[in-house]
């Protein structure tokens, strides 16, 4: 996936835009390029392919700037061809960028209205030409940047060059992660530390929402106020940097707020966002599939469970889910024609392989959606559907988590329109909203301050429940799972229907009830199931949305209000509160939140 570098140098910079650019591969992407400002003006070099091409490209026409910028491309909006390569210019301003613009559409119009062409189909030329429009009304380049993030909306993080400032490169991150190096006489600015790493150990990691102007001697970073806000610079071992925890205490607070990002290049391997359907690669036949059987252990298990909800509501195609150490032993009733899928962060877990060959030795088509793209599972399977939300090191699954529900949402839209039950409309309705998750998933973890008030609380109970419907059932488990593992709090996750059927005998005054209820065609009923609770003395924490929030029975203690969205992706944008949740309980009771006792990350023995 894409990668950025920017050097404000006083040396030569060509040679380590490619060095850089290398340690960037292992993201993954299709073309490659560079810009520097020579004599004053800013010349890109560009390339489709690898970045071997790209030098090909500078040993013909070298590039003898001094400040540069460069970046390799995953394409997402635009074939990867080199005229949608990075860098993108728009009259003085040249950027390189990370992410989508869900609004670059509105923007192209707005701006082709003021006059202005477009030369590729990406949504990073808009940005540029954005900036460039607001320079063109006589604001600084800083004002510029400024007034253009105000008009974007998406998940993002650019480096800037601006024709005339040889001095000069602005960034800006939102949802996209963007560091800032600082080195001997010259700055960086990379979208992780490996990126900076062949030149300096010295890294700032910019927050949710920082721009930044840098020039060779100095970083001026500002909050998303435009209030001036010095990050902390950190020493980062190189070896390190590609699991550094950046400014973060631990791994599991990271993996949180790396998850906009995370799904965000997930969701951009599985729909092609200039046509706005949904592509699962492999080839799988969906419309003739007669089900799906999904085995998994763990928060896999529970993503799977959220895929039954999503599958068979849009496409109608049955959906069986599994804990992968009860299927394996059980002699489970099983049809050639339907397709298993092995969920796992690892792909090595021992009981989700066996379920998983059991299946294939009964002669049923596979496939897994995995993180560990070289592992025994990714190499045993038909159809390989991977997570890119890179490595997850915190032994409680967060970002894997949201990413395996980013894939199989994905697939519930693209086998929705090949059994005919979404027209193109629909589908490209959905696309749009799928895409727009990352967004709000950052507005999620903006909840940050609310759910440690929470945790206060929490962490003083014995036992907890968390309740939900529909999809926000299996985020109940998936609560309950997370706040067991990492605070050893004992906690159950139910259905909130169930409520009557037996665990509403564990409402009293000390037991904390957790209701997951957004504004959805279950809300009335999750309501009811709140009054209940309260009626019985319960201290009910509620996660809703506005409209829920609006909605909400009398003398609910209305606590985190995460942001409106679609049905759609709810359980992308609710997962965050529940996961920071049983963070900041774990965090206030001293546990050792990335290495829980028992626990491995690989369980590879039953
Ligand atoms: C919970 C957790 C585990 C794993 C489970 C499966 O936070 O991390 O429950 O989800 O052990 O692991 P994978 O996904 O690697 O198969």
């Amino acid at each position: 996936m894409c990668g950025i570098i920017g050097i404000v140098g006083v040396h030569s910079v060509q040679e380590r835009l490619i060095d850089s650019l290398k340690r960037l591969e292992y993201r993954g992407y299709d073309s490659a390029g560079v810009a520097g400002i020579v004599d004053g003006h800013v010349q890109r070099r560009r390339a489709a392919g690898k970045i071997r091409a790209l030098e090909a490209v500078l040993v013909a026409d070298p590039l003898n700037a001094t400040v540069g910028i460069g970046h390799t491309r995953w394409a997402t909006h635009g074939a990867p061809t080199t005229r949608n390569a990075h860098p993108q210019t728009a009259g003085r301003v040249t950027l390189v960028h990370n992410g989508i613009i869900e609004n670059y559409a509105d923007l192209r119009d707005m701006l082709k209205a003021e006059g202005r062409t477009f030369e590729s189909e990406t949504d990073t030329e808009v940005i540029a030409a954005l900036i460039d429009f607001e320079l063109g009304s006589g604001k600084p380049p800083l004002g510029a940047l400024k007034a253009a993030l105000d008009q974007l909306r998406g998940a993002y993080a650019i480096g800037v060059l601006i024709d005339g400032e040889d001095d000069l490169i602005l960034g800006a991150r939102k949802g996209s992660p963007l560091v800032v190096g600082y080195g001997d006489g010259e700055m960086f600015l990379g979208s992780d530390a490996l990126a900076v790493g062949p030149f300096t150990n010295r890294i700032a990691y910019l927050e949710e929402g920082d721009y930044v102007a840098i020039d060779h001697k100095s970083a001026k970073i500002f909050d998303r106020n435009g209030a001036a806000a010095p990050r902390p610079v950190r020493t980062v071992a190189a070896s390190a940097a590609l699991v550094d925890k950046g400014n973060y205490r631990h791994f599991m607070e990271k993996e949180i707020h790396d998850q906009p990002e995370g799904c965000q290049r997930t969701i951009a391997a599985y729909v092609d966002t200039l046509t706005e359907r949904a592509a699962m690669p492999g080839g799988v036949d969906f419309a003739n599939l007669s089900r799906i059987q999904i085995v998994a252990c763990g928060t896999s298990y529970i993503a799977g469970l959220l895929g039954k909800y999503l599958i068979e509501h849009l496409a109608d195609l049955p959906v069986d889910v599994e804990i992968a150490s009860e299927f394996r032993y059980r002699q489970p009733a099983l049809r050639a024609d339907a397709l298993v899928i092995a969920m796992s962060q690892s792909g090595e877990t021992a009981d989700t392989l066996a379920a998983l060959r059991y299946c294939q030795a009964r002669g049923m088509p596979s496939a897994c959606v995995v993180n560990a793209i070289e592992s025994t599972m990714a190499r045993e399977v038909d159809v390989v559907w991977p997570i890119h939300c890179g490595p997850e090191i915190g032994v409680a699954s967060t970002k894997a988590f949201t990413a395996q529900i980013s894939v199989l949402t994905a697939l519930a839209v693209a086998a929705a329109r090949a059994r005919g039950r979404v027209d193109s409309a629909e589908e490209q309705r959905l696309v749009r909203v799928l895409l727009g998750a990352p967004r709000l998933i950052a507005e999620s973890i903006d909840l940050e301050d609310a759910v440690k008030a929470v945790a206060v609380e929490i962490s003083k109970a014995r036992d907890v429940l968390y309740l939900g419907r529909g999809p926000m059932y299996p985020l109940a488990l998936e609560g309950a799972l997370k706040l067991k593992e990492i605070s050893y709090i004992h906690a159950e996750g139910y259905a909130a229907g169930e409520l009557k059927h037996g665990p509403i005998a564990l409402v009293d005054e000390q037991t904390p009830i957790v209701i997951l209820a957004p504004f959805d065609s279950y809300f009335e009923k999750s309501a009811s199931n709140m009054s209940e609770v309260m009626a019985r003395g319960g201290q009910v924490v509620f996660i809703t949305d506005p409209e829920g929030q609006r909605h909400a029975p009398a003398g609910a203690r209305v606590v985190v209000t995460a942001p409106q969205c679609d049905p759609l992706i709810a359980p992308l944008v609710m997962a965050a509160p529940i996961q920071l949740l049983a963070y900041y309980v774990a965090v206030q009771k001293g546990a050792d939140v990335d290495q829980p006792r028992n626990l491995a990350k690989s369980v590879t023995v039953e």
